[in-house]
């Protein structure tokens, strides 16, 4: 017995109330969402000038839009006017400008106020000052970053800290190329639970064995238990008659050419937190967003990413997005099958990890932290 009352084998998971409590929820949107680096496109959704697309970040209605000069721009999605939300679409195209649909305001493309009705005789209004309002954005991945902080954390410690302590270098990552990858296929599963129960499924492989068959069929070591992601650099080894990472084990897609021979038949698993998974494996980049819309309600958005001409070429991908997309729902029917329970009097102290999910007591040591002593 340890200080704590368990078992020297156990640790202590969050009590149930982590899970479901709105007061949690809501500090975890100001402290961890809408502090820390988010990321919530893919850069090429937003192709030409005036594309668009609004997400919601923590509490905020964020519009994320390519400008003239074609970089990448977000701002509140908030007429400066009155408030009204300027974009009610979820993604779109204007042509050069966003105009309020309550009494016209324009802005272009930049956040400019470009337009009022009578705001010529309104000489004082600044049309900067009166513009929409930045938020920070990074492009990394190929994918839009952004950050409502006014003085945001170091991108290169943040996200970028998290793939380097997983892979042991960032070159193992870039030479994936994942910016000049095509989305094949994307899927959105909207998860009737907790986002950090989804962190926390993927972080560990202890269910791997009960409720990933396919999975474990092509990477044979996951019927052990042992995250892949837990050990720095290793990557799970596919199966000796393995030929691809595909639902079957059969023949993948054309692999990546940069990728090294080390790295090879292998896969790659890792988190970056708050709401990022990355899997590597040599044909193919998985790549998942999540959305905490409630304490008890995930939008994951997961996109299965090729070489240009595997997807160009129209090549039958479905195989390889099946693998996981099966495994997506196996994970995600276990944390909904979680997520009642952590309402139940039984879990108000919580459950408990087993040795090889002991690395998750980090994350919770994490979410602590972020929280401080604001946590009810
Ligand atoms: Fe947008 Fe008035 S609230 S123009
Ligand atoms: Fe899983």
């Amino acid at each position: 017995m340890t200080t704590t009352g368990l078992p020297e084998s156990l640790i202590a998971t969050l009590p149930g109330h982590y899970y479901t409590d709105a007061d949690i929820f809501r500090l975890e949107q100001e402290h961890i969402f809408e502090t820390m680096w988010f990321c919530v496109a893919r850069s090429r959704e937003l192709d030409k000038p005036g594309a668009f697309r609004t997400v919601d970040v923590g509490r905020e209605s964020i519009l994320v839009t390519r400008s003239r000069d074609h970089a990448i721009r977000a701002f509140f999605n908030v007429c400066r006017h009155r408030g009204a939300k300027l974009c009610t679409e979820e993604s779109g195209e204007v042509k050069r400008a966003f105009q309020c649909p309550y009494h016209a305001w324009t802005y272009d493309l930049q956040g400019k106020l470009i337009a009022a009705p009578n705001l010529s005789r309104m000489t004082d209004v600044g049309r900067t000052e009166y513009g929409l309002v930045n938020v920070h954005v990074r492009e990394w991945l190929g994918y839009v970053w952004i950050c409502l902080a006014d003085d945001p954390p170091s991108f290169e410690e943040q996200v970028i800290g998290e793939v380097v302590a997983r892979l042991g270098e960032v070159a193992a990552v870039d030479r994936y190329n994942i910016a000049d990858l095509e989305v094949g296929k994307r899927i959105v599963y909207d998860v009737k639970a907790n986002w950090k129960l989804i962190v926390e499924n993927f972080m560990e492989c202890y269910h791997c064995a009960t409720i990933h068959p396919e999975l474990t069929e092509v990477l044979p070591e996951f019927a052990d238990g042992y995250a892949a992601q837990y050990f720095v650099g290793h990557g799970a080894e596919f199966g000796a008659d393995v030929k691809g990472f595909t639902v079957d084990g059969s023949e993948g897609l054309d692999r990546i050419p940069t990728v090294s021979e080390d790295q090879d038949r292998r896969y790659y698993a890792i988190t970056v937190k708050p709401q990022v998974f990355i899997n590597l494996v040599p044909d193919h980049v998985i790549f998942h967003r999540m959305f905490p819309v409630a304490a008890d309600r995930t939008i994951v958005e997961c996109d299965w990413l090729y070489l240009k001409d595997v997807v160009d070429s129209g090549k039958d991908v479905s195989r390889s997005v099946e693998l996981f997309d099966r495994v997506n729902r196996q994970d995600f029917d276990a944390c909904e099958r979680c997520q009642p329970a952590m309402s139940s009097r039984l879990y108000a102290k919580g459950g408990v990890l087993v040795p090889s999910e002991h690395h998750i007591g980090v994350f919770h040591d994490w979410v602590h932290a972020r929280l401080g002593a604001r946590q009810p």
